[in-house]
């Protein structure tokens, strides 16, 4: 059975509400407040941006989304139900691959398959056909440090999407390709979405790369954390450098 096939469905509302993460400080008696009554809802299917400077909390919130950790009050909801730790329907994509070097490409993709018991023949079915998705069918029996970068962000987004998310976070996923590769895997992720129809969540520092790839660009700023702007692109005829220049000046405050 293709799961791929069966994804025309969109991918989960994500609902943010009142969203406070704070972390113990050694040596201080108050903690620091990362984020702070942070209201955020994305639609589903919709593929937004998060941006803001370094610290502001981008990856904090993603990892909070992922369930990785936990509020310290507020709530996140995806579809109908409060994130309580992680789960089969959202995925992380990091900056590093962070692929198995013991294992093969195809094996990279099978693993998530694995942890979620599908049965071996199915696994490695699945696992060819995310890796077709992503051009990179004639790479599967090579080890992941046989490949690129750029091919192991490609296995890497294979990975992700090989239990067939209902959420896809990435954070800063190509800021460690060049330009020409980084091109590439943006269209590529493009194209993902499309296919896939699962709602994207992307950290990155360039607006450029937001502007290209999202429906809307978050930008985050301020000491707490909190949502400072939202900017929607409306399809033609939009001024894409005037809304650079707002995200950027947006972002010099
Ligand atoms: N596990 C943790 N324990 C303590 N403090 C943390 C923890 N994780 C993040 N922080 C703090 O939260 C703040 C936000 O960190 P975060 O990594 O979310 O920022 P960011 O926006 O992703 O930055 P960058 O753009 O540099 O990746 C920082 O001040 C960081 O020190
Ligand atoms: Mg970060």
């Amino acid at each position: 059975m293709s799961q791929l096939s069966a994804t025309s469905e969109l991918g989960q509302h994500v609902s943010v509400r009142g969203l406070v993460k704070s972390f113990p400080v050694r040596g201080r008696a108050d903690d620091n407040v990362v984020l702070d009554q942070l209201d955020l809802e994305i639609e589903a299917g919709e593929f937004v941006s998060l941006i803001g400077r370094s610290g502001c909390g981008k990856s904090t919130l993603l990892e909070l989304i992922a369930g990785l950790q936990l509020p310290t009050t507020g709530e996140i909801v995806v579809g109908e139900q409060p994130v309580r730790g992680p789960g089969a329907d959202r995925t992380l994509v990091f900056q590093q691959y962070a692929l198995f070097p013991w294992r093969t490409a195809l094996q990279n993709v099978m693993f998530p398959l694995e942890m979620a018991g599908v049965g071996r023949a199915e696994r490695r079915q699945l696992a060819l056909e995310r890796l077709d998705v992503v051009g990179l069918s004639h790479a599967a029996d090579r080890y992941a440090g046989e490949l690129s970068g750029g091919m192991q962000q490609r296995v890497g987004l294979a990975r992700a999407l090989a239990c067939d998310p209902q959420i896809l976070l990435l954070d800063e996923p190509f800021s460690g390709a060049d330009a020409i590769t980084r091109e590439g895997l943006q269209a590529l992720l493009a194209d993902l979405h499309r296919r896939f129809r699962c709602t994207v969540v992307l950290v990155t520092h360039s607006v450029d790369e937001a502007l290209r790839l999202s429906d809307r660009i978050v930008v985050l700023g301020g000491q707490p954390g909190r949502v400072v702007a939202e900017v929607e692109r409306t399809g033609d005829g939009e001024d894409a450098g005037e809304m650079r220049e707002q995200i950027v000046s947006l972002l010099g405050d």
